[in-house]
């Protein structure tokens, strides 16, 4: 057979690249898995599951990711990694014991998170109605808790959520992408369905404290 009319094994049936999980090579280290994630994000179009199985074999090592791990004691922290060329924000969040986000949409963007150390719940809900405009308490659809270097995905289509970590003994780390990356989201109260907007902000960047008084560091609501 001609080597030329070979098919390139890494482009798929309308030549996208980076679409058929078996070819994927793990990534040995976080570098390695921010240069593929990069190549990846440049297509429009991303094969979610190539992107989970990417994610789920890059072993969390802590030498990889400890100089972006910042705590705060009052709130957990987002801090961010890598501008994925503009593409994507990929961020390390880290939840002391209890520390939880509110109810959120993700502003039409994909979400994905894995978690580096530690454990963490995500709870899932429907979106509240939309044709009445009284109260009502959201509709829980699952919990899921998800181990070191469990992967986990959702977008607008597949309703709201909010994480936490919830053990009482042990910090958590988790490693989130969100493509294309967003500045604001909607948060909902479990109780009512009341809407508010959130303004995205980073505790810290490429491992330094973002400067108080920074427009960009803007008290977070989220
Ligand atoms: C998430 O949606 O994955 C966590 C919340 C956040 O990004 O602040």
């Amino acid at each position: 057979m001609d080597l030329q009319s070979l098919p390139d094994t890494r482009t798929n049936y309308d030549g996208q690249e980076y679409v058929d999980e078996k070819l994927m090579v793990p990534p040995k280290n976080l570098d390695e898995l921010i240069a593929e994630l990069r190549k990846i994000f440049e297509y429009d179009r991303v094969n979610v599951e190539y992107v989970k199985a990417l994610l789920s074999a890059y072993r969390s090592n802590p030498k990889d990711w400890k100089k972006y791990a910042k705590f705060d004691p009052h709130r957990y922290t987002r801090n961010l990694v890598d501008e994925g060329n503009g593409k994507f924000n990929l961020m390390l969040l880290c939840w002391n014991e209890g520390q939880g986000s509110s109810i959120h949409d993700h502003a039409d963007a994909h979400c994905f998170v894995k978690v580096l150390a530690g454990s963490l719940t995500e709870t899932m809900f429907a979106w509240p109605s939309t044709e009445s405009e009284e109260e009502a308490v959201l509709r829980e659809t699952q919990v899921n808790t998800y181990p070191k270097d469990g992967v986990t995905y959702i977008c607008d289509a597949m309703g709201i959520h909010r994480m936490e970590n919830e053990s009482h003994t042990d910090c958590c780390v988790s490693l989130h992408l969100y493509s294309p990356p967003f500045q604001s989201c909607t948060i909902f109260d479990q109780n009512t369905g009341h809407k508010n907007t959130a303004k995205m902000t980073f505790w810290s960047k490429y491992g330094k404290r973002t400067p108080f008084g920074d427009k960009e560091n803007a008290p977070e609501n989220n």
